[in-house]
């Protein structure tokens, strides 16, 4: 099966692990969209840059997406919390909701989006 979906380099997989949390903006649909990715673990997870309840960026400050804990997304508009293993919902306005995953890639180190 053809798929048209292509992989952009984001960062060292060092890099992301030092940093805990690394932010990207790409406008590859003509306006800028913003995906996020966040180390944990062990793993890499990646999500759009985008709260379910107002649409709003995620982050306190650029790469910062953690609550005070590390356990947890938050958003910095109202406090929502979600996993960080799978974007769902745990606390906040926005029951039921989740982050929209983005499918990412390790290679030799480096951390690929694939859109
Ligand atoms: S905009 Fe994110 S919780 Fe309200």
């Amino acid at each position: 099966m053809h798929s048209d979906k292509k992989k952009y380099f984001i960062c060292t997989f060092e890099d992301l692990k030092k940093s805990g949390s690394y932010s990207w903006e790409t406008d590859l649909n003509k306006s800028p969209v913003q995906y996020f990715l966040i180390y944990h673990e062990n793993k890499v997870h990646s999500y759009l840059n985008r709260c379910p309840h107002t649409g709003v960026n995620l982050d306190w400050t650029t790469n910062q997406f953690l609550d005070n804990s590390n356990k947890f997304i938050q958003c910095a508009t109202h406090g929502a919390l979600f996993s960080i293993e799978n974007g769902l919902y745990l606390r906040g306005p926005c029951i039921g909701d989740r982050l929209v995953i983005t499918e990412n890639e390790v290679i030799k180190g480096n951390i690929y989006l694939v859109l």
